[in-house]
């Protein structure tokens, strides 16, 4: 799932709805005010050698650990594009930093390496020159050239799944809040190759599953293209798509592979256009596992398993389906800003809410009318 939201909607912001417990809740205003400011101005000097990088560091909860580690970026002229910060699972006195910066090479190497001296460095992608998100090939942004290059950009989610907006159902409800953290700890450590973790669902899941799975299960034969209705009964058989339970991605994500060449990959959260178009060109599809919240099953404001799994997969089982999928992912790597803008308005437009005309009806192949009642 990708945001197609062209501001980035979290990008600079992530303070602001971040729920945390000690001295950076105080530092905010003037972080974002000041000090986050002055970064990105003494970052646009460095134009040439451009790249990226996505680092996860770990600090001690004691004031002002925060603003000394900012200030060696701030020092290094390290352009941060998006921060966020949690509490760390290896350690309860700890928080753990997630920064996407942008810099030239020489920078992002000096600012890595005084990281490693100061603080825990946990992980970084790219970890070397060599996969850094420079732009190359003629000024063409980086793109991933092998399927497993896409781990370096499917945990680049522009918000953890846990962030939710004000009026998300969820919002106040921190036992579903806890939950989402749970999801999108578990796709924040996945890497290619790896079996997708089977969950156990909660019976308050399953039934929230069940609501949406019995409801729009009375509309398909009237809305729903022959593809779908076809694909449908065949996903029952095979990967239990059943009232009473919600499928495991990784058979689903088996079942693809042996109809269409297409895998799933979790994902914690939104990701930008060109990172989730990406994972199409490699017959990759990006998707959530939690379950929407259970106040209001027939509506999400964004994506869920029950979105996913109702909405996408029975279409990507889907020879000619899965082929388009892919060529307006091969078309975004390596394109423009502008170019790739306009990829992911074709996609939304057709795979997210396409109609057509069969026999003389109009029927739904876009995802996000098939998995909505309230959308459609
Ligand atoms: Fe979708």
């Amino acid at each position: 799932m990708y945001s197609n939201k062209n501001d980035g909607p979290r990008r600079g912001r992530s303070f602001d709805s971040m729920n945390i417990g000690f001295d950076e809740k105080l530092l905010n205003n003037e972080l974002n005010r000041s000090t986050f400011k002055k970064i990105e101005e003494n970052g646009e000097k460095n134009t040439s050698e451009k790249a990226r990088a996505t680092i996860i560091f770990s600090l001690k909860n004691e004031v002002g650990g925060l603003v000394k580690a900012l200030k060696l970026f701030q020092e290094n002229h390290v352009n941060l594009v998006h921060i966020e910060s949690r509490k760390s699972k290896r350690r309860n006195s700890e928080f753990e930093i997630f920064v996407d910066c942008d810099s030239n090479h020489e920078q992002l190497n000096e600012i890595i390496q005084l990281l490693q001296k100061n603080v825990s460095v946990l992980d970084m992608e790219p970890l070397d020159n060599s996969c850094l998100h420079k732009e190359d090939m003629g000024g063409a942004p980086w793109f991933p050239k092998r399927i497993s290059d896409l781990d370096n950009c499917a945990n680049r989610v522009l918000m953890y799944g846990s962030e939710l907006d004000a009026d998300h159902p969820g919002f106040k409800d921190n036992v579903y809040r806890k939950r989402r953290k749970y999801f999108a700890d578990l796709a924040m450590s996945h890497k290619h190759g790896d079996p997708i973790p089977r969950i156990e669902f909660t019976e308050e899941e399953v039934k929230t599953w069940g609501v949406v799975y019995r409801e729009l299960n009375k509309l398909y034969p009237t809305y729903a293209c022959r593809e779908y209705l076809k694909n449908l009964p065949l996903l029952s058989k095979y990967c239990d798509f059943r009232e009473d339970n919600i499928p495991q991605l990784e058979d689903v994500s088996r079942f693809l592979r042996e109809r269409t060449g297409f895998t799933i990959r979790p994902v914690a959260g939104y990701l930008s256009p060109r990172d989730f178009l990406a994972g199409l060109a490699f017959r990759v599809f990006h998707c959530t596992q939690y379950v929407r919240h259970s106040s209001e099953p027939l509506y999400t404001p964004e994506p869920d398993t029950c979105h996913e799994l109702l909405g996408h997969v029975p279409l990507l089982a889907e020879p000619s389906f899965a082929q388009f999928s892919q060529e307006i992912g091969l078309a975004s790597l390596g394109a423009s800003d502008d170019s790739v803008q306009k990829l992911a308005t074709c996609y939304f437009f057709t795979v997210e809410f396409g109609l057509c005309k069969q026999e003389g009806q109009l029927r739904a192949y876009g995802a996000g009318l098939l998995s909505s009642i309230s959308e459609a």
